[in-house]
């Protein structure tokens, strides 16, 4: 069979797999690459492809080649997010996702977003730019109410992470479970969070979800985190917020992304922006390298695999 992987260091991960001709095709940024990726040619070896991997960022050209793939059998994503190429995905090709690969990069992203901005790190860091001892007292973690909207694989890891932080933590999903509220449950929740955290997949029901009405339940002086996707929030309705100073912000995607220069949400004292970094790391990469050989000799013997995408994510 062959494998197309978008950097050598999944293909290293497939060393030595039996029947299988591994090449190396870049349709899109890898983990941690800065700049464009440059002219990207497909080459003919395109119609052979059974098992593919996609670059790890989303890419046009990384989707759009699923149409000229016509043994494609498996897509297996080196992310948990999948919106970009479920629209793109042929009848009959089994799309999955790395679901639990970033969990300790996402969960760690999270929880230091959050102690950052109630600490105020990013302020001090300014300061120490200056060079100035800038005296002042922060908020803190300890106490707090935080609420994860989205308690799938990063949402528990999350709470494990914050286990000695002596926060109370509530909990919404889709489906209502022991412990889990409800997606109908959420607007009763939003008033009692002091942070509040998405970590919900993009799906056409959570695009916009963290709008003006939903932002408005949110207390005074609360801090949103957002992990998740950039579309689950509206960007305008969250820039007004925080420029009111009402709300607080710690974002690692937006919408539009990337954020342009000269946005609105990059001169808001109250937003604390990374660049969708929170998965990107050795930990992330080493894990999801071992997903794709596992999934690819799952596959080459006939076996079930994993993280298989049946419902919208
Ligand atoms: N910033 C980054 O670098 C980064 C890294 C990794 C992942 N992510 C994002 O994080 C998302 C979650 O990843 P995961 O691995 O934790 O996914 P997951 O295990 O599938 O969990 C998703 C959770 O969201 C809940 N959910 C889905 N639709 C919802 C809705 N409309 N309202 C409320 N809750 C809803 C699900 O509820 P049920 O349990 O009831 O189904 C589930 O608990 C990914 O889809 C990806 O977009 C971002």
């Amino acid at each position: 069979m062959l494998i197309w992987v978008p950097a050598s260091w999944v293909a290293a991960g497939l060393a030595g797999l039996p029947n299988a001709d591994v090449e190396v095709v870049a349709l899109g940024r890898d983990m941690g690459q800065t700049g464009d990726v440059g002219d990207i040619t497909v080459p003919a070896s395109v119609a052979a492809v059974e098992f593919y991997v996609p670059s790890f960022v989303a890419s046009a050209a990384g989707a759009e080649v699923l149409a000229k793939m016509p043994r494609l059998k498996v897509v297996q994503t080196l992310t948990a997010g999948v919106d970009w190429l479920r629209p793109h995905l042929p009848p009959g090709v089994a799309l999955c996702n790395a679901r639990g690969v970033h969990d300790a990069s996402t969960a760690e992203w999270v929880v230091a977003a959050m102690l950052a901005s109630l600490r105020r790190f990013p302020v001090f860091t300014s300061e120490q730019a200056e060079g100035r001892w800038a005296y002042q007292g922060t908020d803190q973690l300890a106490g707090k109410t935080v609420l994860i909207v989205g308690y799938g694989s990063i949402g528990a890891a999350v709470e494990r992470r914050l286990a000695g932080f002596e926060v109370s933590v509530t909990r919404v999903a889709r489906r209502a479970r022991p412990g889990v509220a409800g997606l109908d449950e959420l607007a009763g929740l939003l008033p009692a969070a002091d942070v509040v955290v998405l970590l919900v997949p993009a799906t056409a029901e959570t695009a916009g979800m963290a709008d003006a009405g939903f932002l408005g339940r949110m207390r005074d002086g609360a801090l949103l985190v957002n992990a998740a996707r950039g579309t689950v929030v509206d960007t305008d309705a969250l820039t007004a917020e925080v420029a009111s100073g009402r709300l607080r912000a710690a974002v690692d995607v937006t919408d539009p992304e990337p954020l342009p220069p000269g946005h609105p949400l990059w001169s808001l004292s109250g937003v604390f922006i990374t660049p969708h970094v929170a998965a990107s790391t050795p930990v992330s990469r080493q894990r999801a390298a071992q997903l794709v050989r596992e999934q690819a000799e799952a596959y080459a013997r006939g076996g079930p695999l994993r993280n298989v995408i049946s419902g919208t994510y």
